[in-house]
């Protein structure tokens, strides 16, 4: 492998504390009743889908399966958001989600509950620099993590997601190409090591899943032997090599309700726990340890920017109609490339894409 040193700051947009502080105080159970009540009575009026993703409040996660929308890992929701035959798609998540469901259907209203919702990934890939790397290396094949902006994807030639990043991967070293990948080292590195591929890796990171530590995860796993570790391969390269199972929240909520055991320890956004406690409620859930000194973030297992989702923001973008995705419809078209190739190749290998209900 090799690497090259492009040491991106992580948040240079909206910054995790200014995220934190734009998160959503909790509504009183009268509220949420009435607020609950509101959203459903305006998904129908205004003929909308909501599409969530497993790292949002469990109320929004509820809320998305109640009325006939999905939660789920951003394969499914850019998959669902693109059959759905609603006219309007919200997205609970962050903008590269609500980006890729407009990409994917230009004549559709999309919108989130909070535009300046994004992701350190997304925010440490500029397109300006992004450019700059593909130019230097024009014999390589481009392949974006779905966590970017429209821009980048319109520079590249496949996106992925976590859960079919590695199928991809041996896919293009089989043809015998050289991949340019970005922007997640930790992704890029274990899916190099994982295909032998040749890939040259963009240097960003998530900033919850860089907080996850090895040292203290071989502790935890000493105090309960009996536990299962799993892990998103976001998390660092050590970590990852500890996992019993490595995979994309969909796949890890998967493991979680089939493998039998009864004792978890997680490491990703703890978002995912409400899903894995709802499926198997007599097991239990341990959250992987994190940085605590010196993280970057808070520390909490927590992305900043899905927090800022919340069920009074939802309920006035479906009123006012506000915080609309906007992509220019200029780079549409290239964008959109990238992503249908990955949709394509998903079908092609029967990659499982669940259906609600179906985790
Ligand atoms: P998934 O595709 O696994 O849901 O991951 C999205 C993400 O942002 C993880 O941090
Ligand atoms: Fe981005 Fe990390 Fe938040 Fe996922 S958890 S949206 S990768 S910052």
């Amino acid at each position: 492998m090799i690497s090259i040193p492009y040491d991106h700051p992580n948040a240079t947009g909206c910054s995790t504390l200014e995220a934190w502080a734009r998160t959503p105080s909790e509504p009183d159970p009268a509220e949420k009743t009435a607020l609950i009540a509101r959203i459903k009575q305006l998904l129908i009026e205004q003929d909308a889908v909501l599409v969530s993703h497993y790292y949002v409040h469990p109320d929004l996660q509820d809320l998305a399966e109640a009325t006939g929308g999905m939660v789920s890992d951003s394969l499914d929701m850019a998959n669902f958001g693109h059959s759905h035959p609603a006219k309007t798609i919200v997205v609970a998540g962050v903008r590269f989600m609500g980006e890729t469901a407009k990409i994917l259907n230009p004549e559709k209203r999309v919108l989130m509950p909070d535009l300046e919702a994004e992701c350190s990934l997304d925010l440490g890939c500029p397109l300006d620099e992004f450019s700059a790397f593909c130019d230097a290396h024009p014999d390589r094949t481009v392949v974006v993590y779905a966590n970017t902006s429209a821009a980048v994807k319109a520079r590249a030639d496949w996106m992925v997601t976590s859960s079919i990043a590695l199928p991809i991967i041996k896919h293009l070293k089989a043809q015998g190409e050289k991949i340019l990948w970005a922007p997640d080292r930790h992704l890029g590195s274990y899916v190099q090591e994982e295909s032998g591929a040749d890939m040259l890796l963009w240097q960003g990171s998530c900033v919850v899943h860089d907080e996850y530590k090895a040292k203290e995860l071989i502790a935890l796993k000493t105090q309960y032997p009996r536990a299962k570790v799993l892990v998103h391969p976001e998390a660092p390269r050590a970590v990852v090599k500890l996992a019993d199972v490595i995979g994309s929240t969909s796949q890890l909520i998967n493991a979680s309700r089939q493998l039998n055991t009864d004792i978890f320890i997680v490491a990703t956004d703890n978002g995912i726990l409400h899903k894995m406690r709802t499926l198997s409620p007599h097991k239990q859930f341990l959250e992987a340890p994190t940085a605590g000194q010196g993280a970057n973030c808070v520390s909490c297992s927590h992305c900043p920017w899905m927090a800022m989702n919340g069920l009074r923001n939802l309920a006035q973008v479906l009123e006012t109609g506000s915080n609309e995705i906007w992509v220019d419809p200029a780079i549409i078209p290239r964008a959109v490339l990238p992503v249908q190739r990955m949709l394509a190749f998903a079908k092609q290998i029967s990659l499982p894409v669940r259906s609600i209900g179906n985790v």
